[in-house]
C-alpha cells in the first residue's frame, strides 16, 4: 500500500470530513486535539494529513503536494484547477448568490459594480448575461459594500442567509449550488489508483447508506 497525502480544509468542514475518514479506517492520532500542528502522519504510514486554508486545498492537490483533498465547489469554479473531482460529499451546502440592498432595484442601464471574493465566478455569471460589470475584489465582509455604496451588488456565499438579513440585504439571484468535493491529483490518480479509488469508494458507500 502506498501512503496517501490528504489536504483538508482547516475549520468545521474539514473536521467533519476527518471524522468521516476516521470512521472509514483512515484515522490519525492527534488530528483533532486542538494543537497548532498542521501535518499529521499515522503510525502505520497509510495516511498523512495536512490542515490547509480552505481556498488553498486545490493548489496543494493540483501541484501534487497532496494526492487528494476536500474543497468547496466555489473554489473549484473560481480557480478551475487541473484535478479530478471524485465525489460530491454533500457537506458544506450553500449557494453562490447575487445580493443587494432590500427593496433596491438593480439598475440595468449602467455598468454594474459587483463586490466579491469570487471575481471569476462573478465575471462568468454576468458575461453569460452579456452584462457589463466593474469587479471590486474584496477579501471579506463583502456585505458592507452595497450598504456603503461601494458596489451595487455582491456575489457571495449564502448559507443560512443570516448575514444578509442582519445587514438589510437580500438574494437577487442564485448563481450556483455549492457543496464540498473530494478531488484528486491527476498523477496520483494513476500511480496510487488503488489507494485513491478505495478511499473514494468507501466514502461513496457510506454517503449512500446515510441517504
Ligand atoms: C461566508 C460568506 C458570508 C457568510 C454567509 O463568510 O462570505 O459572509 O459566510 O453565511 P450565512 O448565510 O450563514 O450568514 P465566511 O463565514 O466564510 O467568512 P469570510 O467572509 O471571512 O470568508
Amino acid at each position: 500500500m502506498q501512503k496517501l497525502n490528504i489536504a483538508l480544509p482547516k475549520g468545521r468542514l474539514g473536521e467533519k470530513v476527518y471524522k468521516l475518514l476516521e470512521e472509514l479506517g483512515y484515522g490519525c492520532p492527534g488530528m483533532t486535539d486542538g494543537s497548532r500542528k498542521l501535518i499529521f502522519e499515522d503510525e502505520g504510514g497509510m495516511v498523512r494529513y495536512f490542515w490547509v486554508k480552505p481556498s488553498d486545498v486545490d493548489i496543494y492537490v493540483e501541484r501534487g503536494a497532496a494526492d487528494i483533498g476536500v474543497v468547496g465547489r466555489d473554489i473549484l469554479l473560481e480557480h478551475n484547477p487541473d484535478v479530478y473531482e471524485l465525489v460530491d460529499l454533500g457537506f458544506g451546502k450553500c449557494r453562490m448568490c447575487v445580493a443587494g440592498v432590500v427593496g433596491q432595484e438593480v439598475s440595468t442601464d449602467r455598468t454594474l459594480r459587483v463586490a466579491t471574493k469570487f471575481p471569476g465566478i462573478a465575471k462568468a455569471h454576468y458575461s453569460s448575461k452579456s452584462r457589463e460589470i466593474d469587479i471590486i475584489k474584496l477579501s471579506g465582509s463583502i456585505e458592507i459594500a452595497p450598504i456603503l455604496g461601494l458596489s451595487d451588488v455582491i456575489v457571495d456565499i449564502v448559507e443560512t442567509g443570516s448575514t444578509l438579513k442582519e445587514n438589510n440585504l437580500e438574494v437577487k439571484d442564485t448563481i450556483v449550488d455549492i457543496s464540498a468535493r473530494l478531488i484528486a491529483n491527476k498523477a496520483a490518480y494513476r500511480f496510487k489508483n488503488e489507494e485513491v479509488t478505495a478511499l473514494a469508494e468507501k466514502i461513496r458507500e457510506v454517503l449512500e447508506m446515510r441517504k
